[in-house]
């Protein structure tokens, strides 16, 4: 059984000291989805994590938006896995669209950063997804399988069940114009044959998380799919009544 999985990115969103209130307003919805088996996690900003991890509910998962794969070095402007072990972060997402869009990350980049989180013990949350142009063409299958196999490259099983993968179409990304259930769970699934071609029963484990406008009154339609195993949100993850919406919907 594939575990739930509630993850907000905050994206750049919150100081150090909005981060801490946060935590200290989402502690009872912390524990309640604890309670309900689900995993919950935020990714503030690299400044934030100090904050958030010094101050948050117990339990609650703290992810990176990127890390290097590098562990030191003359790579100005990059921050690498120590250095998040050392604060306490043992969770990074990787590859989201906005990445790959203004910075330029490739899903090649991705491979490379992905391994050397799992040789480190850290958990990569590795984000694909297509654009609204190649969407329309019919073509996000084989983009998307793309994206997967050459991020996911040179993995064993073992190692591809510690990844957790976060399909989210760009075209839905802060747009508030979701994809409907059934196009999410159509691609999701297609996502986990393909990670079955490699890893094969492996694929069974590995958490698929939708994302792109989910919100309260949306997750249990995602979630209630069976290749869904729950959500990679941005906007609704701000604040922490909507965070407990969130919550909320995804356990009933
Ligand atoms: P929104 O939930 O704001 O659409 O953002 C989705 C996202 O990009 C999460 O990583």
């Amino acid at each position: 059984m594939r575990k739930k999985l509630l993850l907000g990115n905050w994206k750049m969103n919150k100081t150090p000291a909005e981060a801490k209130q946060f935590c200290l307003d989402a502690r009872e919805v912390v524990s309640y989805a604890i309670a309900h088996n689900v995993d919950i996690g935020v990714a503030p900003t690299f400044v934030c994590l100090e904050s958030v991890v010094a101050n948050k509910p117990e339990g609650l998962i703290v992810s990176a938006q990127n890390c290097s794969e590098h562990d030191h070095g003359a790579y100005t402007g990059e921050v690498s896995i120590p250095m998040l072990k050392a604060v306490g972060v043992d969770w990074v997402i990787i590859g989201h669209s906005e990445r790959r869009e203004y910075n330029g990350e490739t899903s090649k980049a991705c491979n490379a950063k992905i391994k050397a989180m799992l040789a480190s013990g850290v958990t990569p949350v590795y984000c694909c997804g297509e654009s609204l142009e190649t969407y329309e063409k019919g073509e996000t299958k084989p983009f998307v399988a793309e994206q997967i196999r050459v991020g996911l490259e040179g993995l064993t099983p073992e190692e591809a069940k510690k990844v957790v993968i976060a399909y989210e179409p760009i075209w839905a990304i802060g747009t508030g114009k979701s994809a409907s259930k059934e196009i999410a769970e159509d691609t999701i699934g297609f996502i986990r044959r393909t990670l079955k071609e490699s890893f094969g029963v492996a694929a069974m484990d590995i958490r698929i998380l939708y994302g792109g406008s989910v919100k309260p009154n949306n997750i249990a339609e995602y979630v209630s799919q069976e290749d869904i195993d729950g959500a990679l949100v941005g906007g609704a993850s701000l604040e922490p009544d909507s965070f407990k919406g969130l919550v909320e919907n995804l356990v009933k």
